[in-house]
């Protein structure tokens, strides 16, 4: 457990840097705190890939944040990974591992008045049905669909392009067009991928009236909180621009720093580059 009168360092990983996001409302959660950030970039999308691949590559990610950076506690910032690797993650290291599917179907719950909701998120998420498993164990009937174009298109900085709200669409419509002939009346949408809040405004504008949009960076940031406790040093008031933060990335690095911004909500300065192996 973190001593009452330090600031933690919490570790926070994805595969790319849509988990800056998660990192956004983690700081301001937790403005005393020391980040370090890693996006496994190199090996990305981990979307299209195997359970094994995934555990493989989140396990190492992890023991760099930890070993090497002295994270003290790690939130996966990444669906993907907080769905097939989970387990894997706690395995690797010895410290406390908080995933986003968990808060993610909470917060569906909370906002969900007809207990339907969709899910999008990438492949491996799909898959592995760990939104379903999560979503169901809070009294909720779920769908879920696989959204692959929207990860690239993101990485591509694609953010408000009419390709980009195009392609939304149609995976928005074929998923109603199932829910619909499942008999469910869904109005909750759940976006089941940490790159997904960046094309928030095209989903706001694709969803029908009234329907809640939910991403869960700011349930994890809640979920931490319980988790870390009343830390007496995350108490203490701290603009979030002082808060201390280290990028890692193992490729890319200038894309990282170029469209990282966005997701942070200010400038992400220097991103290390770092190497795991193959
Ligand atoms: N950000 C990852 C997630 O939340 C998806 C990116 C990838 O496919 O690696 O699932």
């Amino acid at each position: 457990m973190v001593p009452k009168d330090m600031a933690p360092a919490i570790g926070v990983f994805d595969s790319g840097f849509g988990g800056l996001t998660v990192l956004r409302a983690l700081i301001e959660r937790f403005p005393r705190a020391r980040f370090a950030f890693l996006g496994d970039t190199a090996r990305l999308p981990y979307g299209s890939k195997s359970r094994r691949t995934i555990a493989r590559y989140a396990a190492q990610s992890a023991q760099f944040l930890v070993r090497e950076q002295g994270a003290e506690f790690l939130v996966i910032a990444c669906n993907t990974a907080s769905a097939l690797a989970l387990d894997a993650i706690q395995d690797a290291v010895p410290v406390p591992v908080l995933g986003v599917i968990e808060p993610g179907a909470k917060a569906s719950r909370a906002a969900s008045q007809t207990g339907d909701v969709l899910v999008v998120a990438t492949e491996a998420t799909v898959h592995s049905h760990a939104y379903a498993a999560a979503c169901t164990a809070q009294g909720l009937r779920v769908l879920e669909k696989a959204c692959p174009l929207l990860v690239p298109l993101v990485e591509e900085g694609w953010t408000d392009h009419p390709v980009t709200a195009e392609v939304i669409e149609i995976y928005l419509n074929e998923l109603r067009a199932e829910a619909e002939s499942r008999g469910m009346n869904p109005d909750t949408l759940v976006l089941g991928c940490t790159h997904y809040p960046l094309l928030r405004p095209l989903f706001e504008g694709a969803v029908r009236p009234g329907a809640k949009v939910i991403d869960s960076a700011e349930a994890v940031a809640q979920a931490a909180a319980r988790q870390l406790g009343s830390n007496v040093a995350l108490a203490e008031p701290r603009a979030a621009a002082e808060t201390k933060i280290r990028c890692f990335a193992t490729d890319s690095v200038e894309k990282f720093e170029r469209l990282g911004s966005r997701f942070l909500g200010r400038p992400v300065g220097h991103v290390e580059l770092i190497d795991l192996g193959d």
